[in-house]
């Protein structure tokens, strides 16, 4: 694959090989530093292996809200789907990482379904953006979230709640940001010009529900930051707090560095409802290999985790430290092999996925548990 020159990374394209120093530099977001990870580790009582690991690796006014929270005023959580097709693997990660921010520091969470903005943008009728809405809900719910603490919040379903607040917050966008920050043009379809006022509303919906003033923070993958840069402004002009942020990269299409990984194309996403048997073939069939052509060669020269997508996949699943780095040692020794290297992804996600799967059927009886209640 040709590496593009200049990389695209805003909601709607990621493309191309992805530099997040320059990602940081370009959004005005700032990386994470080790005093930050200090000050959750003493406030969480550990770190979270995403954080160990820097895939969670930037945040905007993450102390500010920290601040609070020491404070006694407990922040709330808010990120989202777009509900357009099947889960994968590469939406899992910044969930999975909530779900600890939730369980640590014991706050709510707000979690939107934009069913809307994937109709808009997509070439899916009404009814299949609804089908995979269900479908998605299913997922979030199989991590685990409290259903105490956990409020689904669909667009066109709360749209009674949502559509006072996303018109005070359209009102204060102009087109020309819109168009400079997602590169819109006048053939774009009017909803989708309008849709960042709509993921701008659970910023201070449940502040402005009950009447209180917490902070909110976003963990998200960093390709969905532009709506916020665009929202944190818009919020304070209308009497509330910017939001914080706490962003992600993105785990690695299966193919290699490039991107994100993206279920456009089935054989290249593993999907939460994949059998062992799919997860199998397409990790040996597909994942890209840092390993040498040949075992002679490989055991000679060892293999380059750092390119190796089984590899890079593991940081996400091996949450502990010391087989992760014995497993780097040995593959970059020519010691493991490539095969044995995948082996162990595949039966790292083959178990994650049992105990998915089976919390995904339990939870077809549990959304309404989660469904706001207006
Ligand atoms: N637009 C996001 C998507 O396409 C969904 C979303 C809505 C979201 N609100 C969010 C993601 C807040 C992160 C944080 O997937």
């Amino acid at each position: 694959m040709v590496s593009k020159v200049s990389p695209k990374v805003n909601p709607y394209e990621v493309e191309g090989k992805i530099d997040y120093d320059r990602i940081v530099k370009d959004f005005g977001i700032k990386k994470l530093t080790k005093s930050d990870l200090g000050r959750i580790k003493r406030l969480a009582g550990e770190l979270h292996p995403y954080l160990r690991r820097g895939i969670f690796f930037a945040n905007r006014d993450l102390n500010w809200c920290l601040d609070e929270y020491e404070k006694g005023n407990k922040f709330f959580l808010y990120t989202g789907c777009g509900p357009s097709g099947p889960i994968h693997l590469g939406h899992l990660g910044t969930w999975r990482f909530t779900k600890w921010l939730q369980d640590k520091f014991g706050v709510e969470l707000w979690f939107q379904f934009t069913d809307d903005e994937k109709f808009l943008f997509k070439n899916k009728s009404y009814q299949e953006i609804q089908d995979w809405t269900y479908e998605n809900m299913l997922d979030v719910i199989a991590l685990g979230f409290d259903s105490k603490k956990t409020h689904f919040l669909v667009d066109t379903k709360h749209a009674g709640i949502m559509y006072p607040e996303a018109i005070k917050v359209a009102k204060k966008i102009t087109f020309s940001t819109i168009k400079a920050a997602f590169g819109f043009k006048d053939s774009s379809n009017i909803g989708s010009i309008f849709y960042t006022s709509m993921q701008t509303v659970p910023v201070f919906l449940p502040n402005v529900l009950r009447n209180e003033k917490r902070p909110c923070l976003i963990p998200l993958g960093v390709d969905q930051d532009p709506h916020f840069r665009i929202s944190r402004d818009v919020v304070e002009k209308l009497g509330h707090k910017k939001p914080a942020v706490l962003h992600s990269k993105f785990m690695p299409p299966i193919t290699g560095l490039e991107g994100k990984m993206s279920s456009s194309f089935a054989d290249h996403a593993i999907l939460t409802t994949d059998t062992p048997k799919q997860v199998k073939k397409k990790i040996n069939k597909y994942a890209f290999s840092g390993g040498q052509p040949t075992v002679e060669e490989h055991r000679k020269l060892g293999g380059n985790p750092d390119i190796d997508v089984s590899f890079q996949w593991l940081k996400y699943f091996e949450f502990d430290d010391n087989k992760l780095v014995q497993i780097e040692k040995d593959y970059r020794s020519g010691k493991l092999l490539s095969g044995e290297l995948k082996l162990i992804l595949i039966e790292k996600v083959n178990s994650f996925l049992a105990e998915h799967q089976k919390k995904r059927e339990q939870a077809k009886k549990q959304i309404d548990k989660y469904l706001y209640k207006i």
